[in-house]
């Protein structure tokens, strides 16, 4: 009997290994291809322990042609997720070309092989960021699209080349997610985000202060125009979003088209509602300080997340407590992430 996987570029890293775990709960084979450029292998011996199936791994990049005509030709690939790439935003400023390359580059590379090959089925991993600073929440997905830096004008590009590409050939079956601030990690605590370095995203950074890897919060502004004067976003956990690309996947395989939903939860907490929320479950105060706002930063930003209920059945079912509690179980069991996990 013919297997047929689902290629996850990516897999390796904080989403994509989530997603993994979700695909082989709901009896899909994940063949996963990574450069392991912001991640470790050794979050496939966590996806076998938590799954007991551990994913097939070929180390490589998806710039990487004729690599991946060889994958297509030795496995037969029912569909691909798309999660490689890079997604900091600062250091997409400093270096645009590391960014078009990877994110842009690495599409276009990956949509020629699966051409070559015949494989017409893709998830993209988009992100909040293509709705800039939105003029109201919660965001619709016929919201105005624009970029402020380089990382988020690669997500801009590549759904403008996913539209054409279906355009072109209406065959092809596309889903394109946004994601909104995806966080938390498996409630077995055995994988979650490993950031390299000083953390740039808030939930890593308060699971770093919690832990004592990091002395105090920097807040990024306490003069927004929110409730409290902090920025508000919209949390999603991990295995939500996991579970959302389940759910992408059921409806992509069944009719060709392309279809574009935000993963969010459709709820908005500032940075200070998240700092009480993580107090909470690790049971100590988190030292913190207000400073100036980030340059690049918005108010507010949470998604209207009715789209994907629609059109996928899906919503997101794990609440702030959920985020916070798996997250500090992953940092408490993996202090230094996987590096000596
Ligand atoms: P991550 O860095 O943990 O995972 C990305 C993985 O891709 C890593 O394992 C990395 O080694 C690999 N990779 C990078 N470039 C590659 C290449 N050229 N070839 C092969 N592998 C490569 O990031 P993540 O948080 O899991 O994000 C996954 C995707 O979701 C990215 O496309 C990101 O832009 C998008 N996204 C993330 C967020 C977020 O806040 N985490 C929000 C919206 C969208
Ligand atoms: C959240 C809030 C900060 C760190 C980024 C990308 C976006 C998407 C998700 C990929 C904001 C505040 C943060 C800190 C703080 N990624 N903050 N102190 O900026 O909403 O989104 O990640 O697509 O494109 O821009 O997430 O976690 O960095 O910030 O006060 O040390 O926490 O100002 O209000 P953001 P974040």
């Amino acid at each position: 009997m013919t297997i047929h996987s689902i290629l996850v570029t990516g897999g390796a890293g904080y989403i994509g290994s989530h997603t993994c775990v979700a695909l082989i709960e709901a009896g899909y084979v994940p063949l996963v291809l990574d450069n392991l450029s912001n991640s470790n292998p050794a979050v496939l011996g966590r996806v076998q322990r938590i799954t007991g199936t551990r994913p097939q791994f070929i180390e490589g990049d998806v710039r990487d042609g004729a690599l991946l005509t060889r994958v297509f030709a030795e496995h037969s690939v029912a569909a691909v997720i798309h999660f490689a790439g890079l997604k900091a935003v600062g250091e997409s400023v400093q270096q645009p070309l590391a960014y078009y390359d990877n994110n842009v580059h690495g599409t276009l590379s990956l949509l020629q092989a699966m051409h070559g090959a015949r494989v017409n089925k893709l998830i993209f991993s988009s992100s909040a960021t293509v709705y800039g600073d939105p003029a109201s929440v919660p965001i619709c997905e016929d919201f105005p699209r624009s970029a402020t830096n380089p990382y988020g004008r690669s997500k801009l590009i590549i759904e403008d080349v996913l539209a054409d590409l279906h355009y072109a050939q209406p065959d092809w079956h596309i889903a394109r997610l946004r994601y909104f601030n995806p966080v938390g990690a498996h409630a077995s605590g055995l994988i979650g985000e490993d950031p390299q370095g000083i953390p740039n995203n808030l939930m890593p950074y308060i699971t770093q202060v919690a832990i004592g890897r990091l002395d105090k919060l920097r807040i990024f502004g306490g003069d927004w125009p929110t409730p409290d004067g902090t920025g508000v976003r919209d949390y999603i956990h991990v295995m939500d979003l996991a579970e959302g690309h389940v759910a992408a996947l059921a409806h992509l395989l069944q009719q060709p088209g392309m279809f574009t939903v935000n993963l969010g939860s459709g709820q908005g907490y500032s940075v200070l509602q998240m700092v009480q929320a993580f107090s909470r479950a690790c049971a100590r105060e988190l030292p913190y300080e207000i400073v100036e706002r980030r340059p690049g930063d918005i108010a507010a930003c949470w998604a209207d997340p009715g789209a994907a209920q629609a059109l996928l059945g899906w919503c997101a079912r794990r609440g702030l407590e959920d985020i916070c509690i798996d997250a500090w179980r992953w940092q408490q069991g993996n202090p230094v992430g996987f590096a000596r996990g």
